[in-house]
């Protein structure tokens, strides 16, 4: 019998390709997702990549009897917890919004998890941990300092890991840390298909090649970069997605730990040269402006990725080029999302 593995958020961008993986790895992903951001259609094409269509169950995580009756039908091996809001920008006009569902959801499903003796878990955490450290490579031993609310509502999250791994014995927990994830599965079948105005560069890239948005707005020409744009660590979503089968695995084979991992390329890559080398896959130029910084930005940072090779055996192995292929695959094939189908 294969393991069965909780994910929940596995309908989004991320956990959709986190249930790719683990079907190939030989897990059962059991998929726990409330659809506020995602469409069940993105499982259904899972099962169109691997011949498992993982099983859905539509349900919050802050629902404790749907958490109580999903681990009481099942034995569950670990749980992977992709399930939150993303929207830097939103989580500082709600707040409260994001605390909730982030934070309070977090605590609800941990809750389960101690109830059913489930201690076990991959958290999906963020690079906006880390605030403005004054580096720009990020290692995970720096001070945090997060500077929004969605950074901070993961670093809650993150401490309150230490504190319930201190009190109890038996979990084992990995905080994996990513950087920018971008692309999608090379079958362009499942992707990121952001709702309303894209908020991260490839959506915002790939809706001007297939003319949903006029033209790319570049936030800060000015930057003290090499080109003057933005530099971010992207990271393609299928090493993303396996990062986390080498930590599942991990996890399941050694004593109850606490990692707290970056999943990142270790290479900064700029807005400018991001666009370049999709314009080269797409074989023309885009559309293109420079515009005001945003504020909460900061010019330059990528990922140490050291420790998760040293201690997962796990590095990046897809570049620039399969990023910007992928993304464009699947954009071009589904140019309206999973709403096309
Ligand atoms: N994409 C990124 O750039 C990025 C970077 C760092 C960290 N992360 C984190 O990774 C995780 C997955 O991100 P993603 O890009 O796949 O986002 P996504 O929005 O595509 O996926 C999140 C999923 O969680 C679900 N969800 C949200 N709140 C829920 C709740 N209360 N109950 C049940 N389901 C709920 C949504 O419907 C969605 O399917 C998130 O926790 C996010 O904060 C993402």
């Amino acid at each position: 019998m294969n393991p069965t593995i909780l994910v929940t958020g596995g309908a989004g961008y991320i956990g959709a390709h986190a249930c790719v993986t683990l079907i190939a790895a030989g897990f059962t992903p059991l998929v726990l997702d409330n659809l506020c951001n995602s469409s069940a259609e993105s499982l259904r094409r899972v099962g169109r990549i691997t011949g498992v269509e993982p099983r859905l169950i539509v349900a919050d995580i802050r629902d404790a009897q749907a958490l109580d009756a999903l681990f009481a039908a099942q034995p569950v091996a670990a749980v992977m917890h992709f399930a939150g809001l993303k929207a830097v920008g939103e989580s500082t006009r709600d707040p409260l919004r994001y605390h909730d569902n982030n934070v309070a959801g977090s605590i609800g499903l941990l809750q389960a998890m101690q109830r059913a003796a489930v201690r076990t878990l991959i958290f999906s955490s963020s690079a906006t941990v880390y605030g403005e450290p004054g580096f720009e490579q990020f290692r995970e031993d720096m001070r945090c300092d997060p500077v929004n609310p969605y950074g901070r509502g993961k670093w809650m999250i993150e401490q309150m890991l230490g504190d319930l791994a201190a009190s109890e014995a038996g979990w084992r927990i990995a905080a994996l840390r990513y950087f920018n994830p971008v692309g999608a599965h090379a079958s362009g079948l499942i992707g990121e298909d952001p709702r309303g105005a894209p908020d991260n560069l490839m959506p915002a890239i790939t809706q001007v090649a297939v003319g949903r948005l006029p033209k790319l707005r570049v936030f800060g020409g000015d930057w003290p970069t090499p080109d003057g744009s933005g530099v971010r660590d992207y990271i393609h979503v299928m090493d993303l997605a396996e990062g986390h089968v080498a930590a599942l695995r991990h996890l399941l084979a050694h004593d109850p730990t606490l990692l707290t991992l970056n999943l990142g390329s270790g290479h900064g890559i700029s807005v400018l040269q991001m666009l370049r080398a999709f314009e080269q896959v797409l074989g023309r130029a885009l559309p293109c402006e420079i515009v005001a910084r945003r504020p909460g930005d900061i010019a330059a940072y990528w990922a140490d990725p050291t420790l998760a090779a040293n201690v997962l055996g796990w590095r990046t192995q897809r570049d620039l080029h399969a990023m910007c292929r992928d993304a464009w695959r699947w954009q071009q094939a589904n140019p309206r999302g999973y709403a096309s189908a």
